[in-house]
């Protein structure tokens, strides 16, 4: 990027920062501007934006996202007080205590609502609950105890403990109870999961768009994480309704409806591709030419990452693609719109693979197999410093420091 569109874009980052101060005069086109006017979904009026229009109801909202109605609901609609009347004689038993558990536990806790964890006494999360104030025989229990005691079963093991667990669980789970999942992974791919969910009970999700620890802090910030729900089974005619209640007790502020194959589909296919997977290959991929061509490792490293993660992205996350192009410079918009086409045309195919693989269960069986070794912790770690040591990001680590913040 050159130094001219590394200065346009950092002058639109700076008068994004200081467009709520209404005398300031701005630099923005009329096209920046229009990004920034752009209502948030927590419009309590209806708007016609062009991107989404909200109709404000309480209970759902039908929300057009660019053509295609969905229907959100939200945190308002289940006040505390509510919520707790609504779950007045149920005991949440929440299985696990990981990411996951330790997030939505503490919140579900601190709502005022009956909860319970259940954890392996001999693992890392019985001491880890622990330390955030579970009690054992009070509200920290084994597993089984966990969940004979409780009418709520939220099962937050590890997708690859779901499936080992499963034949110890599923007898516990009888008539009368819920068992409540955060991924659709287990029942969709009960074929090699072999997590067959009793017929007699509902089975319902809400799968947070984050980690768990996301979860804890934007609800100890009075915020909460946006989530899907979904009903594999409804028995009693109450599975949706509970699922949106839970959602909201967990700490979601808007509740997004799926069902468990979408939210396992698109899950699955977004973390091995734009969100994880891919990113890092294109990352590789463009710093490993760069090298190849004779730059410098903190040249490559920061026309590849930096600007990205530092400059440009957060302008994507925030106002969105288009205002990304229109703060950059005439030359690298222009370049950028030329290339992009032809990045979707190479990667499309790669991306149908990898949904194909999705739906077929390879990913699927392949996480099971490796997630189920008993030294896929160490296996793992040996992963993770392989990445440590490859020198892109031996580069990010120096490169970072020389941040303004750091300096
Ligand atoms: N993490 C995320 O960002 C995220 C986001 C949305 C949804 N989810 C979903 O939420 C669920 C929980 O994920 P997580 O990331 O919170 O899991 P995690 O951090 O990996 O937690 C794993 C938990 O499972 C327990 N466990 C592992 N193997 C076990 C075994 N053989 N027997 C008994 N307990 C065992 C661990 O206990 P020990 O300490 O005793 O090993 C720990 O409490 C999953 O379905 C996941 O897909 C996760």
């Amino acid at each position: 990027m050159s130094s001219k569109m590394l200065r346009t874009a950092a002058r639109a980052a700076r008068n994004a920062r200081i467009a709520t101060a209404p005398s300031e005069k701005r630099a923005f086109s009329a096209l920046a501007k229009a990004a920034i006017a752009r209502p948030t979904i927590a419009a309590t009026t209806r708007v016609a934006s062009g991107v989404a229009s909200v109709e404000a109801r309480r209970g759902l909202k039908q929300i057009n996202f660019g053509g295609t109605e969905e229907t959100v609901y939200e945190r308002a609609d289940w006040p505390r007080e509510k919520l707790l009347d609504y779950f007045k004689n149920d005991t949440l038993a929440l299985i696990g205590y990981g990411s996951q558990g330790h997030g939505q536990g503490l919140n579900l806790r601190d709502n005022g609502l009956n909860v319970i964890v259940g954890v392996r006494k001999d693992g890392a999360s019985w001491q880890q609950a622990i330390d955030d104030g579970w009690v054992p025989g009070t509200n920290l229990f084994d597993v089984n105890e966990a969940i004979n005691k409780g009418t709520i079963v939220m099962n937050l093991l590890s997708d690859a403990a779901q499936s080992e667990t499963w034949p110890q669980i599923k007898p516990l789970l009888t008539e009368g109870k819920t068992l409540y999942f955060s991924h659709g992974f287990s029942p969709v791919f009960k074929d090699l999961t072999k997590v067959d969910t009793p017929k007699n009970i509902d089975v319902i999700l809400v799968a947070p768009k984050g980690s768990g620890r996301t979860v804890r802090t934007l609800f100890k910030e009075g915020r909460g994480i946006n989530s899907s729900y979904a009903v594999w089974q409804d028995v009693t005619g109450k599975a949706e309704e509970k699922a949106q209640a839970l959602a909201v007790a967990v700490g979601s502020g808007y509740v997004y409806k799926t069902t468990f194959e979408r939210e396992v589909h698109s899950d699955l296919y977004g973390e091995r591709g734009c969100l994880m997977g891919g990113i890092h290959g294109m990352f590789l991929a463009q710093y490993e030419v760069l090298r190849e061509r004779g730059h410098s490792p903190s040249e490559a490293f920061n026309e590849t990452v930096e600007e990205a993660t530092q400059s440009l992205y957060p302008l994507i996350g925030k106002y969105g693609m288009d205002y990304m192009y229109d703060a950059c410079s005439t030359t690298a918009r222009r370049g950028a719109l030329d290339w992009s086409p032809r990045f979707k045309d190479a990667l499309k195919p790669v991306f149908n693979q990898l949904y194909d693989s999705v739906l077929d269960g390879s990913e699927t069986k392949r996480s099971l197999e490796f997630n189920s070794q008993k030294d896929y912790r160490e296996k793992f770690e040996k992963e993770l410093q392989e990445i440590r040591d490859l020198e892109i990001w031996r580069v990010g680590k120096e490169v970072r420091k020389l941040r303004p913040e750091n300096n």
